[in-house]
């Protein structure tokens, strides 16, 4: 090839920072495609405000799996038949409606599962379209077995985006080895008790970006098997905290960047955690974090006595970077802003603390301890020093490290949400970090909404027994904004 060829051809190859994604993520057929194809409104397959949405849902699926939107118009629906949507290809969900779990549905299993399928849209056209999970009536009762919403499982080639997940009876939205995927602009607002998981991602190159997360459990959270997971522009508002963990036996973690994390009133800003086990988490970044009254900042916790230690000497942790980091912890004198306690047996090896400036609310000292941790930066020792293997240094600091002070989002919380009154469905906000817009734009905010083309073919009318004009009437004019 002609050498300004190869240019040319090298200056149109995407570029893939280490570290990030391995290759494009999102489907591979646009919705004005599949949208063209067919539309199954799933009130032309039986679903009504009153009845049950899952059999509608499950109906609709089936006539649109192979290429087509199944679509939910706005408006109320309930549902009390959880749904596995299964073997698509080709296929957008658009719920542009509300979606509410049925009073007295209690079961657990996920509301809806998507499994098996390829090149998949979950979303909202109108930036609020919701789940509403009435976690709370479980909650009050102590009962967190009840459903998931939202779980895809070997789904590839993906997007979930502009949707409003609302407490859960138990996690929010889990993704489970899946592949090249994008989910953005969602909300997930949850109650305040532990196993109600906002975003959970176990699977291979996904992007994950401009996400907010109210709950008192993981934020966004990495767990074994993943690789080349990229998480930026993340709002924990009120929350657990963000987090790669809980990591047991024969961990397989690497290349994950979280960039740009905004964590206030949570358990911490981000927590690595394992006890015992074995395998690796490497190549990691964690870079522009802002952190305002949590527990703990940085956590890296190999002794987490919550779990049941595994078997093994410790998942090994190497290559791990923590870099420009602002805020506060609530006391840094009873929880340290910086603390990196690593297995005795599988010591920490090139990790990087470097402009992590954490303060503390309460008093005007604060501790960092670090144990078995070698690298450079915060209490980190040299590779070379192995007595520092079996005891944890404890360096106290009683000065604000420079330039810890940060800036807040305009709208975070006042409070959370407690267990046992409903919760209200959020919008999506205009931004989910400090000074920044979201990558895509919102759904409904103007700036994404594009007419469609000219009304794909409606699918249903037999199914339900409809007529074509009403078909017309529910599905044309609602489906006419969708995000691109
Ligand atoms: C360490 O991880 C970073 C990503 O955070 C990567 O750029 C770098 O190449 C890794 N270093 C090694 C020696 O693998
Ligand atoms: C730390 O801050 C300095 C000064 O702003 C900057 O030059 C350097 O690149 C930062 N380090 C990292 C790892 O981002
Ligand atoms: C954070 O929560 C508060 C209280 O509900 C809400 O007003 C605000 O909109 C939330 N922030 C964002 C960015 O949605």
């Amino acid at each position: 090839m002609h050498s300004s060829g190869v240019l040319a051809a090298l200056l149109v190859l995407p570029t893939l920072a280490f570290g990030q994604l391995s290759g494009r993520v999102g489907p591979t057929t646009s919705t004005a495609s599949k949208r063209a194809k067919k539309i199954c409104d799933v009130t032309r397959f039986g679903a009504t405000p009153t009845g049950d949405i899952g059999p509608a849902l499950t109906r609709a699926w089936n006539e649109c799996k192979t290429g087509g939107v199944v679509f939910v118009p706005e408006g109320n629906f309930q549902m009390s038949t959880w749904v596995s949507l299964s073997g698509g290809t080709g296929v957008g969900i658009q719920i542009d409606g509300i979606i509410t779990r049925k009073d007295g549905s209690d079961k657990g299993g996920n509301m809806i599962l998507v499994q098996r399928s390829n090149d998949v849209e979950f979303f909202s056209g109108n930036g609020r379209g919701a789940f509403q999970g009435k976690g709370y009536e479980m909650h009050r009762e102590k009962n967190i077995m009840g459903p998931r919403i939202l779980r895809f499982v070997r789904v590839d080639n993906f997007a979930v985006h502009d949707f409003i997940m609302v407490d859960a009876p138990s996690f929010h939205f889990s993704m489970d080895t899946c592949k090249n995927g994008e989910v953005y602009n969602l909300v997930v607002r949850g109650g305040n008790q532990g196993g109600l998981d906002g975003i959970d991602v176990w699977s291979d190159n996904v992007h994950i970006h401009d996400v907010e997360v109210t709950n008192k459990d993981e934020c966004v959270c990495v767990k074994s098997p993943a690789h080349n997971i990229l998480i930026e522009n993340i709002y924990c508002n009120w929350s657990g905290g963000s987090s790669i963990g809980s990591l047991g036996e024969d961990v397989d973690v690497s290349d994950i960047v979280f960039r740009n994390v905004y964590t206030t009133n949570s358990n911490q800003m981000m927590m690595i955690k394992s006890w015992g086990g074995s395998g690796s988490l490497k190549n990691v970044l964690f870079d522009n974090f802002i952190g305002h009254a949590n527990a703990y900042g940085l956590n890296v916790d190999q002794y987490w006595s919550p779990m049941k230690q595994n078997p093994g000497p410790g998942v090994k942790l190497d290559n791990i970077t923590f870099s420009n980091w602002k805020g506060t912890v609530a006391d840094g004198m009873r929880r340290s802003p910086i603390r990196i306690l690593c297995s005795t047996d599988a010591p920490c090896t090139s990790m990087v603390v470097e402009n992590v400036s954490l303060w503390t609310d309460a008093g005007t000292t604060v501790t960092n301890e670090c144990k078995a941790a070698y690298g450079t930066g915060a209490c980190l020792r040299a590779n070379t020093d192995r007595s520092f293997n079996a005891n944890s240094a404890k360096t106290s600091i009683s000065r604000p490290p420079p330039r810890y002070q940060a800036v807040k989002m305009d709208s975070d919380l006042p409070s959370d949400f407690g267990t046992t009154q409903p919760i209200p469905i959020p919008k999506i906000p205009a931004s989910f970090f400090p000074g920044t817009k979201p990558l895509k734009p919102v759904a409904g905010s103007g700036a994404a909404a594009v007419p469609a083309a000219a009304g794909g073919k409606a699918a249903g009318a037999k199914a339900s027994g409809a007529q074509a004009s009403g078909a017309k009437a529910s599905g044309a004019k609602e489906a006419v904004v969708f995000s691109s």
